[in-house]
């Protein structure tokens, strides 16, 4: 596999190209224009490796991404390149519908005009996967089913409705061009570089640093969470054995309220960490809820399970402690993207 991962220097991406290097890549190539979100910190892991390039750039910029592709002959890519939080979507639209609508819609046309120009077996290797969220689907009652790959999408928030419409596109290109596109709909995701203004990160961040522990509404909203080294294992797999033009929903089968998630925290500092006197849990404050705010998310993949042959490796309990250990080592790197911009979104989001 010869690819070039968008967005590589995010929470997933990161730990997607340790993955595929790990697994024996070729040659893997990061385009990342690091915003707030990216830190080349996350990729010091990978620096050496002589099989992968890191380029600093915008997938909005089609002229790079198809110079990328034809001067590094590469036959996969893995567009995860987006802005990701919900909160900061419901702040300010506008850099969602360009990065992730334009953006992926750029991506698509340098793949297309690229791939276009090479010969049909070389046409037919090339795989473009669209990494997406089970957002698109917006929210499930308690006693729904769950989401599958024949949910209709009803996206609530403008981040998921963005990520909504670059999948129809990504759809689009395989109906009309033939491009041979995959598409992912995966659950939330939790591990280690994840950025701390996502509720695990961020509890656990709050919590060593004294903060309250703010839970939006009544804390009984529900989401399915997947340990991100499992994401990364379903992306190769799809990568490598999907078909294209399907669309495959990935979940880590671990459904848990937020209020759940965060007394498991709180838990595990106390047992690895703890406080001088109490429990973290007396940090815990109701907060404003989240407008919009998505009940209940949770994932079917059966397909995937079936299909490909993918099921996740690691459950909730040993996940989420692997999390809080990682993050009680890495306290650098928490100060480090904890520094400047970071502060101002704190202290206008939870003022
Ligand atoms: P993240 O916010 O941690 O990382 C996003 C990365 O994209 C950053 O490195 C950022 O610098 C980069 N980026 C932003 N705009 C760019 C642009 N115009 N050009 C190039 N790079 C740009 O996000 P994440 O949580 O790692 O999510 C990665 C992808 O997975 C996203 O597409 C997201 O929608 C999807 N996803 C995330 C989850 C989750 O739980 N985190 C679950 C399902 C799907
Ligand atoms: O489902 C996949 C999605 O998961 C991804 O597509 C998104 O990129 C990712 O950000 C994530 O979205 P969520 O909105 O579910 O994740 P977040 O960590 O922001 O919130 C998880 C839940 O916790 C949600 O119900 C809101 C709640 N929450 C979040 C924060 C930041 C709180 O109660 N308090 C908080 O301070």
């Amino acid at each position: 596999m010869r690819i070039l991962v968008t967005g590589g220097a995010g929470f997933i991406g990161a730990n997607f190209v340790a993955h595929l290097l790990a697994q024996g890549a070729e040659r893997v190539v990061v385009l990342d224009a690091l915003t707030y979100a990216g830190n080349l910190q996350n990729l010091s892991g990978v620096q050496a490796d002589p099989r992968y390039r890191f380029v600093k750039g915008s997938i909005l910029h089609r002229a790079l991404v198809e110079d990328l592709l034809e001067s590094e002959w590469l036959d996969t890519v893995a567009n995860l390149a987006a802005e990701s939080h919900v909160d900061r979507s419901i702040k300010g639209p506008d850099a969602f519908i360009e990065t992730n609508i334009t953006g992926t819609l750029r991506m698509l046309e340098a793949a297309r005009s690229v791939v276009d120009k090479r010969p049909a077996t070389e046409r037919e290797r090339f795989r473009y996967l669209q990494v997406s969220t089970d957002e698109v689907f917006g929210t499930l009652k308690s006693d729904d089913p769950k989401f599958s790959e024949e949910t209709p999408y009803a996206p609530n928030s403008p981040y998921a409705a963005s990520k909504a419409g670059a999948d129809h596109l990504v759809r689009a290109w395989h109906e009309t061009y033939g491009l041979n596109t995959l598409i992912s709909n995966c659950s939330n995701n939790y591990g280690p570089f994840q950025f701390p203004e996502k509720l695990i990160p961020l509890v656990i961040h709050n919590a060593l640093a004294g903060k309250p522990l703010p839970i939006y509404g009544d804390g009984k909203q529900v989401r399915d969470w997947l340990y991100v080294g499992d994401h990364c294992s379903a992306l190769r797999t799809i990568l490598e054995h999907g078909a294209p033009g399907e669309t495959y929903a990935v979940g880590g089968n671990s459904e848990r309220t937020n209020l759940d998630v965060v007394g498991t925290i709180c838990e595990l500092l106390d047992k690895h960490r703890p406080r001088n006197a109490g429990s973290y849990r007396d940090q815990i404050a109701f907060v404003t809820d989240r407008p919009g705010h998505d009940r209940r998310y949770a994932i079917d993949a059966g397909k995937i399970q079936r299909d490909l042959d993918w099921s996740p490796a690691q459950n909730f309990a040993g996940g989420i402690e692997a999390t809080v250990l990682w993050y009680l080592d890495h306290g650098d790197w928490v100060d480090n993207v904890t520094s400047g911009a970071y502060r101002d979104w704190v202290a206008e989001q939870y003022a």
